[in-house]
């Protein structure tokens, strides 16, 4: 009986067998590392240059100029990142946005391992910040003074990974210290700033 059930397995076949195995198990762990875990993009403030940052109270609004370099770094070797929304950037002073620029479109797409450089340059004779208040004005005064400016740029969006059903809501916030370039500069000194990514969603990564 024993015999008759085990006349199939050779030393050959049983190789076969283990090798089957350990193939799958290989394979299992590849698909794993390539989906199973999302590394949400990375966010970084290469260089920044602003030329002009006055502010009227009277209509509460800036007249500025600043240009920005903001690179995306999509972090996943397999997964590639599309945008379900439009990802934008906000400027904002003391809080208070006086400026919205798209970085990317409804459907864009960062492939994985790569790389996406913006390079935003924007100004305005009045950009509108009517949330500013008698606080922002003191505060905008008070970083006159010291000739540097901290202005924040928000980066908000919603992605969805390849592989994945779940989208994912993008915030990634970067504090900027800006100190005010004389007009027609080109360059200034400026500590690359790495953006902080708000606290991630289930199966976000
Ligand atoms: C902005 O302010 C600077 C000095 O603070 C001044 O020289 C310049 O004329 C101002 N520009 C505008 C458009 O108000
Ligand atoms: C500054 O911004 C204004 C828009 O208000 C634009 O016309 C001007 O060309 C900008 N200056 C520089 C140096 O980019």
């Amino acid at each position: 009986m024993c015999d008759e059930c085990c006349c199939d397995c050779g030393p050959w076949k049983g190789g076969l067998i283990v090798f089957g195995i350990i193939f799958g198990f290989l394979l299992f762990a590849v698909l794993l590392a390539a989906f199973g875990f999302v590394r949400r993009p990375a966010f970084v403030v290469d260089d920044a240059l602003l030329t002009r940052f006055n502010l009227s109270a009277a209509t509460s609004s800036f007249a500025y100029n600043l240009t920005l370099t903001l690179v995306v770094h999509n972090r996943n070797w397999a997964m590639a990142i599309k945008n379900t929304k439009p990802m934008d950037a906000e400027y904002k002073f003391d809080g208070q946005p006086f400026e919205r620029i798209q970085l990317a479109g409804k459907g864009d797409k960062v492939g994985p391992g790569k790389t996406v450089v913006h390079r935003l340059s924007s100004g305005s004779e009045s950009a509108l910040v009517p949330t500013l208040g008698n606080a922002g004005v003191v505060e905008y005064r008070k970083e006159s003074a010291k000739g540097t400016f901290e202005v924040e740029v928000a980066v908000t969006g919603e992605v969805r990974y390849t592989a994945r059903y779940t989208k994912c809501k993008i915030e990634a916030t970067c504090p900027l210290k800006l100190q005010l370039a004389p007009p027609g500069t080109t360059a200034v000194a400026f500590q690359k700033v790495k953006c902080k990514l708000a606290s991630a969603e289930e199966n976000c990564g």
